[in-house]
C-alpha cells in the first residue's frame, strides 16, 4: 500500500492523491507557498474565493479580538451578538440597491446559503397557502454545493452520480434557453414551481458567460410563473464581477441571493442568503410562524468579525472597481491562447474570472487535459483549476495587470509543453 494519508479530501480521487499532497504552508498578497518551499501565484484565489489576497494581518487581528471578547455563541432563538447584528446591517446596506427591503440568513458556506434558500422558497409558499409550490429548477452546468438540496438541484451529472434518489422535486434546464426554462414551467406545472436558481456567471461549470437578455428573461418568468429566482452569487459576490452582489451588472432584483467565499476572503467560512422582504414578511409579522432551520455556527461573532475586516479592505482598496478592470486585463492577456490548437475556446469578458477550454476533438483524444495542463502550469509557478472541458482561472482581486500577463503567458506555455509531450503541433499561443 502506498503512503496513507486520514485526511480524505474533498472532491478528490484519493488513490491518484495519496502520498502526491500538494501542502500548501504559506500566502502572501497572490502567492503562496508549498512545503518544499515552492512559490506559486495563485491563479484561482483558493478556490475562488480570497479576494482581498493572502496574509492580511488586519483580518487576522480583528478574529484574535473577537475571539477574545466572544469566540462563539449559538444566535438561535433571541440570542444574537454586536458583530452578526452589525454585519447584517451592513450587507443588507449593499444588497438594497438590488433587494427589496433586505434581510440576512446566516450560514458557514455557500452550500448552507443555497439548501437554506431552497427549503426557505418551499417554507415561504407553505406559510402564504401554496404548499404545491415545491418544485426547483435548476440549470445544466450549474453548481450550487453538496448539500442535499444543492447535489439535487446542480447540473454537473458527475456530482449526482451514485448518490443515491434525489430530490424528486428538482429538475434542470439547459443553462442558456429560456424557451426551454419556460417550457419547464409549463411542464411541472405553473402552480408548481417554488424557486429558480442560477448563477449569474456560471463559475465551476466551466466559467459561462451569460447571454445578453437571459438573467432579465429569467426574472421575467419567475415573475410571471409567480416562482422566486435564487441567484447564487457564492462566486460572483464580493467584487468578482465588480460590484458587491453581483446581479446589478444585468438589471435584475432576485427574490433571493446567496453569498460565500469573498464575503470574509475565505478567511473564516461564512454564507448567507439575502432575502427580499416580501419573503420574510410573514415569518417577521405573523406570530408562529417559524422557519425551523440554521446551523450551531449561524451567525457566529468571529467569522462576522472576519467579513467585516475584510470588506473594510475591499472598500478601502476600491477591489470592487479593480474587479471590473479586471475582467479586461483577464480577457486580453488570456486571448492568444486561443491560438493553440489544443484550445478551443477562451471564456472570459465578465467577471475577474477566466477558462482556457480545450478543442472537443484533442479533449476527446486525451480527457486528461485539464489535469496535465494544471500539472504544466504549476511547474510553471502558476496554480489554475481544471474543471471539465477547462482550466479555469479566478484570481485574488489584488493581482497587478503584470502578474495577470505573467498567468497568461505560463499557462500558455504550459499548453505548448502539453502539446509536446502529445506530439501534437501547435502555435506557443500566449507566451
Ligand atoms: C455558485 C456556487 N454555489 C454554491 C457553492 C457551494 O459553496 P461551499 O463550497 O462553500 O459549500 C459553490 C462552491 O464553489 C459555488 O461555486
Amino acid at each position: 500500500m502506498s503512503s496513507d494519508t486520514p485526511f480524505w479530501h474533498p472532491f478528490a480521487d484519493m488513490a491518484a492523491v495519496r502520498g502526491h499532497e500538494i501542502v500548501i504552508t504559506r500566502g502572501e498578497g497572490v502567492h503562496v507557498w508549498d512545503e518544499s518551499g515552492a512559490k506559486y501565484l495563485d491563479g484561482t484565489a483558493s478556490l475562488w474565493c480570497v479576494n482581498v489576497g493572502h496574509g492580511r494581518d488586519e483580518i487576522v487581528d480583528a478574529v484574535a479580538a473577537q475571539m477574545r471578547e466572544l469566540a462563539s455563541y449559538s444566535a438561535f432563538g433571541a440570542f444574537s451578538n454586536r458583530p452578526a447584528e452589525t454585519l447584517a446591517e451592513r450587507l443588507a446596506g449593499y444588497a438594497e440597491s438590488v433587494v427589496d427591503d433586505p434581510r440576512i440568513f446566516f450560514g458557514l458556506g455557500g452550500g448552507d446559503a443555497i439548501d437554506t434558500a431552497a427549503k426557505l422558497a418551499r417554507r415561504y409558499f407553505a406559510a402564504i397557502g401554496q404548499p404545491d409550490r415545491v418544485h426547483l429548477i435548476g440549470r445544466a452546468q450549474g453548481y450550487h454545493g453538496t448539500h442535499g438540496l444543492g447535489t439535487s438541484i446542480g447540473g454537473i451529472p458527475a456530482n449526482q452520480a451514485g448518490m443515491g434518489p434525489l430530490d424528486p422535486d428538482t429538475t434542470q434546464v439547459p443553462w442558456d434557453s429560456l424557451e426551454a426554462l419556460e417550457a419547464e414551467f409549463e411542464r411541472v406545472g405553473p402552480q408548481r414551481v417554488a424557486a429558480v436558481f442560477a448563477e449569474p456567471v456560471i463559475g465551476a461549470g466551466g466559467v459561462h458567460r451569460v447571454p445578453p437578455g437571459y438573467l432579465q428573461g429569467l426574472a421575467a418568468l419567475c415573475e410571471r410563473y409567480g416562482a422566486l429566482f435564487v441567484a447564487d452569487a457564492v462566486i460572483n459576490a464580493f467584487g468578482r464581477l465588480g460590484t458587491w452582489f453581483a446581479v446589478d451588472r444585468f438589471d435584475v432584483r432576485p427574490d433571493m441571493i446567496t453569498f460565500a467565499k469573498g464575503v470574509t476572503s475565505g478567511y473564516l467560512p461564512l454564507g448567507g442568503v439575502v432575502v427580499a422582504g416580501r419573503v420574510a414578511e410573514p415569518f417577521y409579522e405573523q406570530g408562529g410562524v417559524w422557519f425551523r432551520h440554521g446551523q450551531t455556527y449561524s451567525g457566529h461573532p468571529t467569522c462576522c468579525a472576519a467579513a467585516h475586516a475584510n470588506l473594510d479592505i475591499i472598500e478601502r482598496e476600491g477591489l470592487l472597481v479593480r474587479g471590473r478592470e479586471l475582467e479586461g486585463e483577464i480577457a486580453e492577456a488570456f486571448a492568444p491562447l486561443a491560438d493553440s490548437d489544443l484550445v478551443g475556446d477562451v471564456r472570459s469578458g465578465i467577471g475577474a474570472l477566466g477558462a482556457v477550454a480545450f478543442d472537443a476533438g484533442a479533449l476527446a483524444e486525451h480527457p486528461d487535459l485539464p489535469a496535465r495542463t494544471f500539472a504544466a502550469a504549476r511547474e510553471r509557478g502558476v496554480l489554475v483549476r481544471p474543471l471539465g472541458d477547462a482550466v479555469a482561472i479566478s484570481p485574488p482581486l489584488v493581482i497587478t495587470q503584470a502578474q495577470v500577463g505573467q498567468a497568461a503567458a505560463a499557462i500558455g506555455d504550459a499548453i505548448s509543453a502539453v502539446a509536446a509531450d502529445l506530439g501534437r503541433a501547435t502555435s506557443a499561443a500566449g507566451a
